[in-house]
């Protein structure tokens, strides 16, 4: 059958012929396309449909095709439901009526409903695929397997294909995978790993329908064609802001069990905002069509990006979805969510390119229209003394405008002030007869405007590009490890915050207005819409910062952020008053990751920090190159000290690095600190020294078991870690103790049995070296988070 319906087809397409994908990049032969979730939402709506186009543009070129939709419920139930949805396929207008009445009677009879449930049904699957090769005498090319299934059931379907489904040697396996993938970084890398065992990277295609959206495809092409014009504007010195926004006005009713787990984040900005702003920001590669360097390039905005703070979001829930969760989730009245519908988010690039513009990622649910864009705002460097109206005043823009709107169509706009846009091929046409609207605060006819010349779903799209096996429109896993470790720990910090409530369309009014301070974005107006049962009988002061005493210490608490915040201020306050008593602060710093939000809190927010007049020394350093990311110093380096005006004299990093080798005894490196240290601060008293503590409860490098005490009177001493790399350079507890204020930060669910333990052994620094401390005349307060605490 598949031949006659080839020869028939190409016979046709002689006669008509149209626009068809030219790109595959494989023998011919025959192709088997599985849709698992074959008579779901998403295949009923666009999957279909891709693969009916799909169909149309491949008649002539070789290859045939079976299709078959697979699901768990038995054939007899479900082939009337298939058949239903394949009757609504349609053609683009430039096929004739009658030929694409022919093309969908021979889709439909190539596509079959097949039961999908157990092994045994993906192993009959593949017997039935290669009987047929076999009867027709036929070579397979492929088979591409969609799974438009919840994504739970991934690793098992992948499994059952890798164990049943592959085809034969040379023919190529293709598995799409659509989101959610994972809902944070650790669940992502668990599903990564589980399909990584069935399937090779290469055979997974993750979907972002965004990236098959024509104007979302063409940033790239356009920033490549337009480079002249843009290089000498795409920069810090230039831009003002950049805006990616996608509003709704519909709510998520119907969808809550999923959406509630999610919220707005997970659902949108994680995944299609992110790839917008990649793809705005991405060093521009020398060949759009590799897709390794299009996914290096956009990898490294991923390591760029400054990590995100709670005071780099802001989120709201419109008013309703309170109860629409109630009613679908069954719960009794007094439940709350508080998962956002809405949230605007604010990040920067730390690349000397990027440095310093704000980068807005907005959208949300119940909104006054549905419209989606990325606009990047130039800043504008005229002064209009009189004429505000002409031209050379209006705000200099380019819109890449998704669609929808009050433009309707999808569209690249630049503001007739800037530059005329090369025209980007023939698949794009100029418009230059509007209708009367405006597009971001400028009138249609102020731009220079661009549009498809033919409307395309994204999903079709995206599925031709799979079976080009063209990868650049899809998302690999190091990609999206990288973008989920951008988002958790945004989404941990904000778990526990209350989101605005809006109440939905344009009542909203200035609601949701956000304004962009230094590195903070907050709601413009101060009303903050909590009702009582929003709270959920949680009272505000659950949330704040509590003191109390620790191991006979004192103690604050609170939940990660906010102790961040009490400590970096109470850094601040330790350093002013050292500076107002001697003109100098002396403060040392610890390793390892616990202290990296404090560093970022410091750089980012507290601008007005004596950093002239602080010196900044080391609490312990590992026995490896300053320049390599395992040092103390280097995190320290890449997190604090490059993003403040410090003077290079004041930094004093160990000298773990002497005569060309690492930590040797005899080349006295810990007396050569102390040395500086005796030389430097008065009495050898830090003023502040910040201390962490591991699992086996050693602090600074002082480990359990090292017999610390007998270092005597050393302020520095070289140590041994159990774990690599073994050699350290570390204050001694003579140093630490003889400061004038100790600070011992804490944090993460991970530490709660330490603290459990520290909270009842009595002080033993031999084993527990954390008991140790004790500022002979300073004073010594405990950071400790709610989940270090409470666990
Ligand atoms: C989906 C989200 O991925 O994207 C939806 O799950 C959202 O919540 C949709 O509505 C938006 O896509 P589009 O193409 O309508 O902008």
């Amino acid at each position: 059958m598949f031949v006659t319906v080839f020869l028939l087809l190409v016979t046709l397409c002689a006669q008509g012929g149209n626009g068809e994908e030219r790109e595959e990049a494989q023998r011919p032969g025959h192709v088997s396309v599985v849709i698992v979730g074959g008579t779901g939402d998403l295949a009923k709506k666009y999957l279909w449909q891709g693969f009916f186009q799909l169909y149309v543009n491949q008649v002539s070129s070789g290859n045939t095709f079976s299709f078959y939709g697979g699901g768990l419920s038995p054939a007899d139930q479900a082939t009337s439901v298939l058949f239903e949805i394949l009757k609504a396929v349609s053609c683009s207008k430039d096929v004739s009526q009658e030929r694409c009445a022919l093309l969908k009677e021979q889709f439909i009879r190539l596509s079959k409903y097949r039961q999908l449930k157990t092994l045994e049904d993906y192993q009959d699957l593949d017997k039935h695929i290669e009987q047929e090769l076999q009867q027709e005498g036929i070579l397979e090319a492929g088979r591409l397997f969609y799974l438009s299934v919840p994504a739970f059931a991934y690793a098992d379907i992948a499994d059952k294909i890798n164990s049943s489904c592959r085809p034969t040697s040379r023919a190529w396996l293709r598995v799409v995978l659509e989101k959610p993938f994972g809902h944070d970084y650790r669940s992502a890398q668990v599903l990564a790993t589980q399909l990584g065992s069935s399937l090779k990277d290469e055979e997974m295609y993750r979907i972002d329908h965004y990236l098959g959206k024509q104007v979302v495809a063409k940033i790239l092409p356009f920033r490549k064609e337009n480079n002249k014009f843009l290089d000498p504007i795409w920069n810090k010195h230039h831009i003002e802001r950049v805006e990616i926004v996608l509003k709704e006005t519909l709510n998520v009713k119907g969808r809550i069990p999923f959406y509630d787990q999610y919220g707005v984040v997970r659902d949108v900005l994680q995944n299609h905002l992110t790839e917008v702003m990649t793809l705005l920001t991405a060093r521009l590669p020398m060949n759009l069509s590799s897709s390794e360097e299009v996914l290096r390039n956009k990898l490294q905005i991923f390591r760029s990006l400054l990590p995100l703070g709670k005071n780099q979001a802001v989120i709201g829930q419109y008013q309703t979805y309170k109860t629409e969760v109630q009613q679908e989730l069954n719960k009794t009245k007094d439940h709350v969510s508080v998962t956002p519908t809405f949230a605007a988010v604010l990040a920067y690039i730390d690349e000397a390119q990027y440095e310093g513009v704000p980068i807005l990622l907005i959208s949300g649910k119940m909104l006054d229209e549905r419209v989606g864009y990325a606009r990047i705002l130039f800043k504008n460097d005229m002064f209009c003394l009189q004429n505000h109206n002409s031209i050379h005043c209006k705000p200099k823009q380019i819109v890449f405008h998704f669609g929808h709107g009050s433009l309707q169509y999808p569209a690249v706009l630049v503001s007739k002030n800037l530059f005329k846009p090369v025209l980007m091929d023939s698949e794009w046409k100029e418009v230059t007869e509007h209708t009367d609207v405006n597009v971001l605060g400028l009138h249609i006819s102020d731009y220079y405007v661009q549009t498809p010349t033919e409307p395309r779903e994204a999903y079709s799209e995206l599925i031709s590009h799979i079976f080009a096996g063209r990868k650049n429109s899809f998302i690999s896993t190091e990609n999206l490890l990288a973008s989920w470790g951008l988002w958790t720990p945004l989404l941990n910090s904000l778990a526990s915050s209350f989101p605005r409530i809006y109440p939905g369309g344009s009542d909203n009014g200035d609601l949701l207005d956000v304004r962009v301070r230094g590195k903070d974005i907050s709601y413009n107006s101060e009303v903050v819409i909590i009702s009582n049962d929003q709270m959920g009988g949680a009272s505000a002061k659950d949330f704040q910062v509590m003191q109390g005493k620790f191991r006979s210490a004192d103690m604050v608490s609170a939940w990660a952020e906010e102790l961040v915040e009490r400590l970096a201020a109470d850094m601040q306050e330790a350093a002013e008053a050292a500076v107002r008593e001697g003109g100098v602060f002396h403060l040392a710093l610890s390793g390892g990751s616990t202290p990296l939000a404090l560093f970022h809190r410091l750089a980012l927010h507290h601008f007005s920090f004596p950093w002239k007049e602080t010196h900044v020394w080391m609490v312990d350093e590992r026995c490896v190159p300053l320049t390599e990311l395992e040092s103390n110093f280097r995190s320290l380096h890449d997190h604090l000290l490059q993003h403040v005006r410090i003077p290079y004299y004041n930094i004093h990093p160990m000298p773990v690095q002497l005569n060309q080798r690492l930590c040797v005894e005899e080349d006295g490196g810990a007396l050569l600190y102390e040395q500086e240290v005796s030389k430097l601060v008065n009495g050898s008293s830090f003023h502040f020294v910040l201390l962490g503590v591991g699992y086996d409860a050693h602090t600074a490098s002082l480990f359990p078991g090292s017999k610390v005490d007998e270092l005597g009177e050393s302020l520095v001493a070289l140590t041994e870690s159990p774990i690599k790399p073994h050699q350290r350079m570390s204050l001694t507890f003579s140093a630490i103790n003889r400061a004038h204020r100790v600070a011992l930060l804490v944090m993460g669910k991970g530490k709660h049995e330490l603290i459990t333990q520290l909270s009842r052994v009595k002080d033993n620094p031999d084993k527990w070296p954390v008991t140790g401390v004790k500022p002979a005349n300073g004073r010594l307060v405990w950071y400790i988070d709610y989940d270090a605490l409470l666990g």
